[in-house]
């Protein structure tokens, strides 16, 4: 009966619709996330390194104090509600402006567990060869350190993915929005929410698999 109805009455067009935007408001939160990460990691492990960028730094460590500090859904209530308020700014826009802000402070701790995880006799190594900070930064840390970071990254991507699913908070119908209005219209709640359930566990078990298969890929070279 369900099943009938939910072709009959464009039902499936919630969750479709609705995974486009989850879709699209993950995809680039994560890169926007990825940027603020790596600008982020970079001040701070520069100044940890060398004592340099310490106005960055204090800048830096506010934000992640603030962002990690505060619960995501309260930092997409307050962009919509208060910083957007007066504009009709996408909502779309500002669900990715959020959750890539929030994402950012997370990213920027694992890139900075990475730069840490290597030792300081390659830094050294790199000096020695006549490569300067920046240079030993991006040909002998970096590679390095996102290999070891790789699953921590894949990780965020997975909470980010499923954080997006509070986005209903500003009304805007993201796949759990679309599923939960399905529920309301329709006073079945078992139906829509389990396909709903369903499609975050294929989506996360299909990118894990992804990340599964990089990772092997970048640990080959090691032997
Ligand atoms: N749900 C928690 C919060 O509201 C954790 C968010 C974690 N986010 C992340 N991108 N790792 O703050």
């Amino acid at each position: 009966k369900f099943y009938q109805n939910f072709i009959e009455d464009n039902r499936w067009k919630y969750i479709a619709e609705g995974l486009g935007i989850t879709l699209e408001v993950t995809f680039f939160a994560v890169i926007i996330g990825i940027v603020i990460g790596f600008l982020v990691a970079i001040v701070r492990s520069t100044y940890d390194k060398t004592g340099k960028l310490k106005i960055l730094n204090v800048i830096c460590k506010i934000y992640l104090t603030v962002i990690r500090g505060t619960p995501v859904v309260v930092q997409l209530l307050i962009i919509y509600f208060v910083i957007f308020a007066s504009t009709d700014v996408d909502k779309v826009i500002v669900a990715i402006m959020a959750f890539g802000l929030n994402s950012g402070a997370y990213v920027s701790e694992i890139f900075r567990s990475g730069i840490m995880s290597i030792d300081n006799g390659q830094f050294e190594a790199g000096r020695s060869l006549g490569f300067n900070y920046v240079q030993t930064m991006i040909y002998i840390i970096m590679p390095q350190a996102f290999k070891n970071v790789l699953p921590a990254l894949g990780n965020e991507f997975i909470v980010l993915l499923k954080e997006t699913s509070v986005s209903g908070y500003i009304a805007l119908q993201d796949l759990t929005k679309g599923g939960d209005i399905i529920r309301s219209r329709t006073y079945d709640a078992l139906f829509p929410l389990l396909a709903v359930a369903f499609i975050y566990l294929i989506m996360v078990m299909i990118f894990t698999k992804l990340v599964n298969m990089l990772e092997r890929r970048l640990r080959s070279s090691d032997h």
